[in-house]
């Protein structure tokens, strides 16, 4: 850790943004309560991303369980993928993540096999860390929390590693929702939890944390966005995997040299763009780095990790990813579910269709009075559904298991209104606690040697907006503080009161949790109604009307500036 890094965290600590959980029971790593101030800006961080894609892109929010029964994570691959290797120190037993004890030695160390792994360690002299003894063997493990559904063990469920699969395990729904048409757009906040191996990097690796997961379900034949004629000559840095050098170009100009597969993809990769910096993010600490081809999930076309550079180095702080249509199409599979888009034609078309049909005359004498809905669930089935010559189908809440006596597979010409596609999922997932952490570090400012810290927080995330204070608690320049108060301080505006200490100690207070303007109450103020405010970032003060201070708050946060009070 930096110094800086440990300042940061020690403010955090003493002024309520974060707090290490349990720490009067020794505490747990990769574990941290919000504070006030702390929840506050996670908060706003979380409206900002929400007025983008439910107030501008006009997506839907869902809520779903963060506990899911084993057959979701079965689907997704996380039951039998998701794993990272593992290795213990022999002399102290310390656990170490084995990909990360190699990673100056390999671009991609995660890519390593357990025994590849073993034998980094012993070509380049790896040894533990913390005490230098020999390391153990390299084995897989699961990162999901495990527990039961239900007393017992009879259910085994998880806690979700990620929020996206409620999403996708509630398509159908959704889809209905939004009256089975494409685009489907949906975000979904909330816990994940991931039993990482050994998280020492303070914010960046929990074991309980928050995401801002959004997923679009697109046509898999259109790949565009209305709205990318808006933004295609905003420039962006990329690090492409053909070159693996930052460089800067245009959104349009990213696509057309295919460095950026699709318009939609590129139009949500510039999204997250905007995000971060309206958060306060550096322009020049923030970066866009393409998988590389073996890093890249086998069923992702496309995928993009927004980097910010923070004290640990350049960091993933959110992953866009064009998924294909893997998601939808694994829990169609496990769950026995269509999860598919019905695709008008403009025309109705001839077309060769195969499909399930009953064969009616050895329903009747076999299912007598259920024939008819026997049959019906026979050419409700599509093609794949047949497995070894065999179809089940459920009828008055019974399996029946058919063979080919019950049905046939024919290929008939017809005229067809349309097809049946999966969707494909467009996905920027965004790491929250990550994001918090970078837009403190970005904002953070210290004069070691006047013993003075700055916390340049964009005023829309800002916990506090406005300070109040009296020039002195008396005189009733207290009550004129306190009445001032009352009416800046609104559900959208936190203000905070403070009367205690010199007015400049009171100022650093509030530079130090990065409040954007102080208005102090004076004498003059009594005389004509008259309160200073003063700038944050260039502490230039200005008299206003102390009756004019609610709206002149609002015109600065909607982004008035300063200095054209
Ligand atoms: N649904 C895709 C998904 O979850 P991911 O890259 O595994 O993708 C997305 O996670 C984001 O979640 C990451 O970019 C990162 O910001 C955040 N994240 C992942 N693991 C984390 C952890 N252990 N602690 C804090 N944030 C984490």
């Amino acid at each position: 850790m930096s110094d800086d890094n440990q300042d940061l965290m020690a403010l955090c600590k003493r002024r309520g943004y974060i707090w290490p959980s349990f720490e009067i029971y020794g505490g747990v790593a990769g574990m941290y309560d919000y504070g006030p101030l702390g929840f506050s800006l996670r908060n706003n961080i979380v409206e900002v991303w929400r007025s983008i894609y439910k107030g501008r892109e006009g997506f839907v929010e869902i809520d779903s369980d963060t506990v899911n029964p084993r057959e979701v994570f079965k689907a997704s691959g996380h039951v039998d993928e998701f794993a990272d290797t593992i290795t213990y120190c022999t002399k102290c037993n310390a656990p170490f993540r084995a990909d990360h004890l190699v990673k100056e030695f390999y671009d991609n160390p995660d890519v390593l096999s357990p025994k590849q792994l073993e034998e980094a360690f012993v070509k380049h002299g790896v040894k533990c860390p913390e005490c230098g003894g020999d390391l153990g063997p390299v084995d897989e493990f699961n990162l999901m929390f495990r527990t039961n559904i239900g007393p017992g063990s009879a259910r085994i469920g998880y806690l979700r590693p990620e929020t996206a699969q409620g999403i996708f395990v509630n398509f159908p729904n959704l889809y209905r929702y939004n009256r089975e048409k494409l685009p489907l757009g949906v975000i979904q906040t909330g816990r994940s939890y991931r039993n990482e191996i050994a998280p020492r990097q303070g914010m960046i690796r929990l074991r309980e944390f928050n995401q801002m997961e959004v997923e679009l379900f697109v046509d898999p034949e259109d790949k565009d966005w209305e709205r990318f004629p808006d933004i295609e000559n905003e420039t962006i840095t990329l690090v492409p995997n053909t070159t693996c050098e930052p460089v800067e170009m245009t959104i349009k100009e990213a696509v057309d040299k295919g460095i950026i597969a699709n318009r939609v993809l590129a139009y949500f990769v510039n999204t997250t763009k905007q995000f971060l910096l309206s958060l306060g993010i550096k322009k020049e600490k923030l970066r866009f780095r393409q998988h590389l081809q073996d890093e890249m999930a086998h069923y992702a076309a496309d995928c993009w990790d927004a980097e910010v550079l923070l004290s640990y180095g350049w960091t993933e702080i959110t992953g866009i990813a064009d998924r294909g249509s893997w998601d939808l199409t694994r829990h169609a599979q496990f769950s026995g579910t269509e999860l598919k888009h019905f695709k008008k034609f403009d025309e109705p078309r001839e077309a060769d269709v195969t499909k399930v049909r009953a064969k009616h005359k050895t329903l009747g004498p076999r299912f007598k009075g259920q024939a008819r809905a026997v049959a019906e669930a026979i050419e409700a089935k599509s093609p794949e559904d047949v497995k070894d010559g065999k179809l089940t189908v459920t009828v008055d809440g019974q399996d029946i298991e058919l063979d080919g006596e019950a049905f046939e597979v024919v290929t008939v010409r017809e005229k067809v209104t349309g097809e049946r596609v999966v969707p494909h999922v467009i996905e920027p997932s965004h790491g929250l606690d990550r994001i918090f952490y970078s837009v403190l570090e970005h904002a953070y400012e210290r004069d070691a040697e006047k013993d003075y810290t700055v916390m340049h927080l964009a005023p829309i995330v800002a916990p506090i907006k406005v300070g109040v204070f009296p020039l002195m608690e008396k005189d009733g320049l207290d009550d004129m503080a306190k009445a001032l108060y009352e009416k800046v301080h609104t559900h959208r505006v936190e203000a905070y009161y403070d009367g205690s200490g010199t007015i400049g100690k009171r100022y650093a207070r509030m530079d130090e949790v990065g409040t954007p303007w102080c208005i102090t109450v004076d004498y003059d103020s009594l005389k004509d109604g008259t309160v200073t405010i003063r700038d944050r970032d260039s502490t230039e003060q200005k008299r206003i009307r102390a009756d004019d201070a609610p709206r002149i708050v609002d015109e600065l946060l909607a982004g008035k500036p300063f200095a054209d009070l």
